[in-house]
């Protein structure tokens, strides 16, 4: 099914388009970034010419250049009578397209398997063969993992029973299976800007109305901002990462924490927190969970950043008529947990605090060797140094992100342009960098960047011209 990007929608994403170029070439420019790095996707339908460029404030003649340079590229498909839609000439189609096969792929952030894990699954092969009794089907997870998933938040110094926890496939999902049973058609949701972009996918995917409340490097969340918005537009939902905060690995205070649970609390608004990259501390030491102030949140848990992005096991800890809800909505999009790797978590889970050791010292490594790195080969980027999560969040002041993405894909580095990570075309100056890679890596990644920084600057469309896909 094609979607529809309305003027208005396509207005937002655009961001700060304009740039030396004639207005025509630098829209026709912005659409195909837009495009390639997935945040228009493939098969997509532009609003029509005059729906732009009321949206745009633009000429009409503007607009159908712009869509005539496009067509000429080979990025636009128009029918008469049917629109236009945007295409990826030759090339499979969404986000991965910007990235696949290239020799350093910094466009996750997901550390290697823990070494551990060979030893995990043995012990799960082990134990299967008890389970072949059982139907498979596993809607909620095994006693034994929803039992050890408790115990960590007791650990943390959250009383939890197994009661509250719902086993799922991994914290996408999770986050997916909250979303389409609370949220309601119309609702809106509220997000940290930056936020994860998948979460962002979700809920455009539910057509969601977003608002977005500032994490700033130098003055932590927008409390104030917050409170606005939760008052002003009753988000019914917002999506919160306390602890190594995905893109920019801060940590909430807990006065923060205090101060937005008791907010959401006030105001009827569901705190779903994402603690995927909770574990990855490299210096900072505990804190307490949110849901530690306010017994309505939802918090979504995975082993897949401290254990490995492909055992695909995560959870749902919330109040147990919230996980009554979700699992009458479950059948409709899975049947189930695969019991496989639930075991391969229980054993994992036994030895959390090995787990969390080990990826931080890892972490610990990769970081203090980027931050090296980037203070020697781009000493005019301002980096702040975080003291957990799997990336930096760099203020390039200067630097078009998504041209930087372009140019440096060209010469075999994948990057996630800043923009991707927030809302209306923001951040196009920030650049997401993770550590999590070896020191050879991260040395190659360095150099890439810092030759074609020069060549990029910060206007979208002085990037090398054979930077296209
Ligand atoms: C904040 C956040 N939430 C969720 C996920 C997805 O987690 P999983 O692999 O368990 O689905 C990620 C992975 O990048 C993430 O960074």
């Amino acid at each position: 099914m094609n979607t529809f990007v309305t003027g208005r929608r396509l207005a937002r994403e655009l961001g700060e388009w304009r740039s030396s170029a004639p207005a025509y070439r630098a829209l026709a420019e912005r659409i195909r970034v837009l495009l390639i790095d997935g945040r228009l996707a493939s098969g997509a339908k532009l609003p029509a010419e005059r729906e732009l460029s009321n949206a745009l404030e633009l000429s009409r003649t503007t607009v159908a250049a712009a869509y005539s340079k496009l067509r000429d590229d080979g990025y636009l498909a128009s029918v008469r009578g049917s629109g236009s839609t945007l295409t990826l000439p030759g090339r499979e189609r969404g986000e991965h397209t910007l990235h696949q096969g290239l020799p350093l792929d910094f466009t996750k952030a997901t550390a290697p398997a823990y070494p551990g894990l060979g030893a995990a699954f043995t012990a799960a092969a082990q134990e299967i063969p008890r389970y072949l009794t059982h139907d498979g089907f596993d809607m909620v997870g095994l006693p034994d993992l929803r039992e050890a998933i408790a115990q960590s938040y007791r650990d943390r110094g959250l009383p939890t029973s197994a009661e509250q926890i719902m086993v799922t496939i991994g914290a996408q999902h999770a986050l997916n299976l909250v979303t389409r049973t609370l949220y309601s058609p119309g609702e809106r949701i509220m997000v940290e800007q930056p936020t994860y972009p998948h979460a962002l996918d979700t809920f455009s995917s539910v057509g969601a109305r977003l608002l977005a409340f500032p994490v700033r490097q130098d003055g932590g969340w927008d409390l104030a901002e917050a409170l606005l918005q939760i008052r002003r537009a009753a988000p019914s939902m917002a999506f919160l990462m306390p602890d190594f905060h995905n893109p920019t690995g801060m940590s909430m205070t807990v006065p923060e924490r205090e101060y937005l649970a008791a907010a959401a609390q006030r105001e009827g608004t569901v705190l779903v927190v994402d603690e995927t990259t909770a574990l990855l501390d490299i210096d900072r030491g505990p804190m307490p969970p949110l849901a530690c102030f306010n017994p309505n949140v939802i918090t979504l848990g995975s082993l897949g950043k401290i254990a490995w992005g492909g055992l695909r096991v995560g959870w749902i800890r919330g109040p147990r008529e919230v996980l009554a809800q979700l699992l009458r909505n479950r059948p409709s999009s899975d049947l189930g947990t695969p019991l496989f790797e639930q075991l391969v978590a229980t054993s994992l889970l036994k030895d959390l605090p090995l787990l969390s050791d080990n990826r931080s010292r890892d972490l610990q490594r990769g970081r203090d060797t980027l931050v090296r790195l980037l203070a020697e080969h781009l000493p005019q980027w301002d980096v702040k140094v975080p003291d957990g999560g799997l990336s930096l969040w760099i203020n390039t002041e200067t630097t078009s992100s998504s041209a930087l993405a372009l140019a440096a894909r060209n010469e075999g580095l994948g990057l996630v342009p800043g923009p991707r990570f927030g809302l209306d075309g923001a951040f196009e100056r920030f650049l997401r960098l993770p550590f999590c890679y070896a020191d050879e890596q991260l040395h190659d990644g360095v150099r890439i960047l810092a030759r074609v920084s020069s060549q990029v600057g910060s206007d979208p469309l002085r990037m090398p011209l054979q930077a296209v896909i």
